[in-house]
């Protein structure tokens, strides 16, 4: 667990803890450092304002702030000197403890709202730029600015962040991914190995992939296995889901169909063979006149409450 998430605000939003993990996860390893984690407090803006006076001397408001635990030398970052990073080595926590990022809330909603893109993906993004000087980079010159933004562009591309409507995932991205977790299949049974991801209507993309069973019932099909990591991290709604099967073309069974009905407004299907091209339908022509949640007087996105 590289990360420790501290609320200081009434609030929760779901899924964050997994989403923020899996954003250090990829700023450390893009560093290449191993065991390094950091604590992330969501917190009001008088609390971050009032840190930033404090701490830094600073009257204002601001979005995130960080506080390192390792100095690292000037022009050098946590990558280069490795000792360094061990040396914060924390027992009780079981990891390198880098320092503590704090966001604050409001800000990064409102930044969101400007940028037209979702609260998890702000951040997601102000999470990576505290990694970041945490592990040494700084935004003081434009040589190191242009260094620290790479490095945080990469991470959210890791984390399939990086997409905003300027800039959506390509299908052949979203072929590409589901590619990916096909090599993830647990198939011992069948050796036919299927792998799936979904792409979320902001922007995010979740795979998954098929794991079979010893009672072959029990077996759990990758594009259902992309929907339970999707629900985890907050995502409800979709828009295209790509499934790529290992020696034949996947189209997703009856039961996938089904469930993947239950969360879009006719997603789009992208359905091929590992290494060869796919093929685009829509849901409704893989399962006409289906029966959906509507049919039950229950709202697309509702929580069934
Ligand atoms: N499989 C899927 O993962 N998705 C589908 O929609 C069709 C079937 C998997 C389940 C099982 O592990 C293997 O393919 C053979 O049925």
């Amino acid at each position: 667990m590289p990360l420790e998430l501290q609320w200081a605000v009434d609030e929760r939003i779901a899924g964050l803890e997994a989403l923020l993990e899996r954003v250090c996860e990829a700023c450390f390893a893009l560093e290449g450092i191993e065991n390094a984690g950091m604590t992330v407090r969501i917190a009001s803006k008088e609390e971050v304002h009032d840190l930033n006076r404090e701490m830094r001397g600073v009257d204002r408001e601001t979005d995130v702030l960080s506080f390192p635990t390792a100095s690292f030398r000037p022009g050098r970052t946590a990558g280069m000197d490795p000792a360094r990073v061990r040396r914060q080595y924390d027992p009780s926590l079981g990891w390198c403890n880098l320092g503590d990022c704090v966001i604050s809330l409001s800000r990064a909603r409102e930044q969101a709202r400007e940028y037209g893109h979702s609260l998890a993906r702000e951040l997601g993004y102000l999470t990576a730029h505290s990694a970041f000087h945490l592990m040494g980079y700084d935004h003081e010159n434009e040589t190191d600015r242009a260094a620290m933004r790479q490095m945080e562009e990469r991470a959210m591309h890791r984390v399939s962040l990086a997409r905003t409507e300027e800039d959506p995932m390509t299908d052949q991205q979203l072929f590409d991914l589901a590619c990916e977790a096909m090599h993830k299949a647990y198939t011992p049974y069948s050796g036919f190995k299927v792998g799936a991801c979904l792409l979320s209507s902001d922007g995010r993309a979740f795979q998954g992939c098929n794991i079979e069973n010893a009672s072959y019932g029990a077996t759990i099909c990758a594009e259902r296995s992309a929907v339970s990591r999707a629900m985890m991290e907050g995502a409800r709604s979709f828009t295209a889901i790509a499934v790529v099967g290992s020696s034949a073309q996947a189209w997703p069974c009856g039961i996938c169909r089904q469930v993947l009905n239950e969360f879009s407004d006719n997603m789009r299907v992208l359905c091929g063979q590992y290494g060869q091209d796919f093929e685009v339908v829509p849901l409704a022509e893989l399962l006409p006149h289906s029966f959906g949640p509507e049919h039950l007087g229950v709202q697309e996105d509702s929580d069934g409450k």
